[in-house]
């Protein structure tokens, strides 16, 4: 209890210091979660009850570096204000002491239940590791019952993010792992009554199937229904660029299959990525009142550059997507922006049908640091088409080629860079636009694009280009802090 006071008091302080300065970033968000000061990574928790969305994360308070990391915690009743809560979980116990990493929550009797990994390293800097529970009545101050899972068998200490559902009288646990032999892997435990749980076996990776070879660590696994399939989304490391795919360092995505509660068998197909940007992992889901499977994801991807980000100076670094919806589409997963986040719009709408014709130009009224994009009926018969977000970022399909492309600036030295995807055809973009992030939708949902862009701070042009012929239709809304 001392050394928890302690840590939230300290939090406290860095928060009450750093306030002023990370509100004077030009890069800093307008409708995105963000830390309040330090380092912000994966959505943990997330989860709705009694009508109150709550949304934890990892939260490294004390630098814009890793470390022993926080559940910071934000609440909200509509998915689009958010409040910042108290701290969820301080270090501050010998299980956890160097971080409360990511993990998720159920409810269980009115109360959340929150299942996380406590992370130890002792003095030779070898890890331990804890699956442990938290409960909390409010959603805001959490009761901790300690560990409960051990390390199986069979798996180096890199084991971590439990995400806990219900099925049928059961309830489940999956695990992100690496075995002995060094391959990622999502172990599977379950339980009667959310305390005694039994290690079952491996789902999927770990050597096998058709994960057997693929990558050396599978982190933030989350395995959901979604119209009548199982998916399993978590985040593989360690797997090597194979033409346009897995072009970061490392990959969040999903297969589609088959979960036999009864055994624990789980069969499925390929991976595909969830993302095609820069900036998206360890992404996690929840089921609301509504029926509906939400998705947050963290942008950013670990171990790329951090020293070099743009916001450090300002004392913050890295935010959340936008909540997004899943659904199936012809055995793919698609993600389609909330319909809350129309609320962001301003009540005013510029709309333009645009021909363009081997030109690039700006639209009266199309610019913006905080807007949201809509485009539609995009018709392109040869070349390609481009929309250039000030000089951060630039979309672009080729007809010829069939590809979409989106470039950036490179934060770390200033040149081009490029994320790619097939795309057999373009019929209308979901853009949105905050500052220094940019999330694409494609073609409603079949493709997204998620990045960070460091435009210019006082450039807020947008343009539109076409190489022969483009049609469209583009709506624009600026987007209300
Ligand atoms: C993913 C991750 C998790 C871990 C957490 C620590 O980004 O590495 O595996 O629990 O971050 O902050």
């Amino acid at each position: 209890m001392i050394k928890d006071n302690q840590l939230r008091q300290e939090a406290f302080t860095e928060i009450e210091k750093n306030k002023d300065l990370v509100m004077q970033d030009p890069y800093r968000l307008t409708y995105h979660l963000m830390p309040p000061v330090g380092l912000l990574n994966d959505p943990n928790g997330f989860i709705q009850m009694n009508g109150v969305y709550h949304l934890y994360y990892q939260w490294m308070p004390f630098k814009t570096g890793h470390g022993a990391k926080f559940w910071g915690h934000y609440s909200s009743k509509d998915l689009v204000n958010w409040n910042h809560e108290d701290v969820a979980l301080t270090p501050s116990e010998w299980y956890e002491k160097n971080g409360c990493y990511s993990g998720s929550a159920i409810e269980h009797d009115g109360k959340i239940y929150a299942f996380y990994t406590g992370n130890v390293k002792d003095e030779q800097n070898n890890r331990e590791t804890y699956q442990c529970l938290a409960i909390s009545e409010d959603g805001i101050n959490f009761d901790k019952k300690g560990p409960l899972v051990y390390l199986p068998e069979g798996f180096t200490s890199h084991f971590r993010d439990p995400k806990v559902w219900k099925q049928n009288d059961t309830y489940f646990m999956v695990v992100g792992a690496q075995t002995n032999d060094l391959k990622g892997a999502v172990a599977l435990l379950k339980s009667k009554d959310l305390f005694k749980w039994n290690y079952v076996g491996i789902v999927a990776g770990g050597g096998k199937g058709k994960l057997g070879e693929f990558g050396y660590m599978f982190e933030c696994p989350d395995l959901f229904h979604l119209d009548g399939k199982d998916i399993l989304v978590f985040s593989p490391q360690g797997l090597e660029p194979q033409g346009m795919k897995y072009q970061n360092v490392y990959q969040a995505g999903y297969v589609v299959g088959e979960f036999d509660p009864e055994t624990g068998q789980y069969l499925h197909n390929d991976f595909e990525e969830l993302d095609r940007g820069f900036d998206f992992y360890a992404p996690q889901t929840t089921l609301d009142n509504q029926g509906r499977r939400l998705l947050f994801g963290w942008m950013s991807v670990p171990d790329q550059n951090e020293q070099d980000h743009p916001t450090i100076e300002y004392k913050w670094i890295h935010n959340m997507t936008l909540p997004r919806e899943l659904k199936m589409v012809g055995g793919k997963v698609y993600q389609v922006p909330i319909e809350e986040l129309k609320q962001l719009r301003s009540e005013e709408v510029v709309s333009y049908i645009v021909k363009l014709t081997k030109e690039s130009k700006e639209l009266d009224g199309i610019h913006g640091k905080s807007v949201e994009l809509y485009i539609k009926d995009i018709d392109i018969t040869e070349g390609w088409f481009e929309i250039s977000i000030s000089d951060g970022g630039r979309i672009v399909y080729s007809v010829e080629e069939k590809v979409l492309t989106f470039e950036r600036k490179s934060y770390v030295n200033g040149m081009t860079e490029k994320r790619q995807c097939p795309l057999s055809e373009l019929s209308n973009l979901h853009i949105y636009i905050d500052t220094s992030s940019v999330e694409i939708f494609i073609n409603d949902g079949q493709e997204t694009f998620t990045s960070r862009i460091f435009p210019t701070p006082l450039n807020d042009t947008i343009k539109f280009g076409a190489a022969k012929h483009a049609r469209f239709t583009v709506l624009k809304w600026d987007i209300m802090d």
